[in-house]
């Protein structure tokens, strides 16, 4: 469907979410579910990223954040951290180019430090080389936890009150965001979970206070156009309902 018959489709199709987040789960699952590897899940998981990241270009939407390795996901077997390392080396050096054809803009959070030299070089690279790009922004959470990340935010925060820069009382919640991994991005409309999952699982905790939540049954691998057009309209008639309360009480 093309963003004008995208549009066409539903009255408030225009309503769409600036910034839609995403929890790519269940690649595990839908390889089990074939008798295939875990990794051949991770590896379709790649496919339905970038017919996302097409699909949510053509839409109309301006930032997708992608949860593609939590800092909890160290725990897993070392030879599945290590695909995961590997699909996100094989990412960047595949799709880059295209991506930044594309006129995406590239962007990460999460910890560097204590990742493989390479793949910190790799995540530079991509961010440096879109950063004039003004397409959709593609925020890659890496390496990436909420309660880390707010961590990380308050030793900011404290640094500088030691260095004398702020006091006390400059500290509030406007301040603080400042101080997050990617603090000029918005907090995302929508948050999708894929899997059927119902959970955040230390993802965007402080950006999603104000999120809309969607929780679809499909496996990550599945995921397509057709999935993130159905979980906008979900998202829409949250919208749709909550202009309804208004209309009424202004009547
Ligand atoms: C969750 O499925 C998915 C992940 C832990 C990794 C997500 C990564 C990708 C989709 C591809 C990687 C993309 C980049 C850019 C590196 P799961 O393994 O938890 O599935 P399960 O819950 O069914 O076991």
């Amino acid at each position: 469907m093309s963003e004008a018959e995208f549009q066409q489709s539903s009255p408030t199709a225009f309503d769409v979410p600036r910034h839609v987040a995403i929890i790519m789960d269940g690649n595990g699952r839908w390889a089990a579910a074939r008798g295939l590897p875990r990794a051949e899940g991770h590896r379709r998981g790649v496919e339905a990223l970038r017919r996302t990241i097409r699909a949510a270009g053509e839409m109309g939407i301006r930032i997708v954040t992608i949860f593609s390795f939590s800092a909890e996901n160290w725990s897993r077997p070392a030879s599945e951290v290590g695909e995961l390392m590997g699909l996100l080396r094989r990412f960047v050096r595949n799709d880059l180019a295209e991506l930044h054809k594309s006129n995406v803009r590239v962007r990460v959070i999460g910890e560097r430090a204590g990742l493989e030299p390479d793949i910190g070089r790799l995540l530079v690279e991509a961010e440096e080389l879109t950063k004039d790009n003004d397409g959709l922004i593609l925020v890659v959470a890496f390496n990436y936890g909420a309660r880390q990340e707010i961590v990380r935010a308050a030793q900011r925060v404290a640094q500088a009150v030691k260095q004398g820069e702020l006091g006390l009382s400059d500290i509030d919640m406007d301040l603080l965001g400042r101080f997050l991994d990617a603090p000029d991005i918005p907090d995302p409309d929508l948050i999708i979970r894929t899997s059927g999952e119902q959970r955040l699982s230390n993802f965007l905790l402080w950006q999603a206070a104000y999120s809309e939540l969607v929780f679809v049954p499909t496996y990550w691998p599945d995921f397509d156009r057709a999935t993130l057009e159905s979980a906008i309209r979900e998202y829409q008639q949250r919208e749709r309902r909550f202009g309804g309360l208004v209309a009424q009480t202004g009547s």
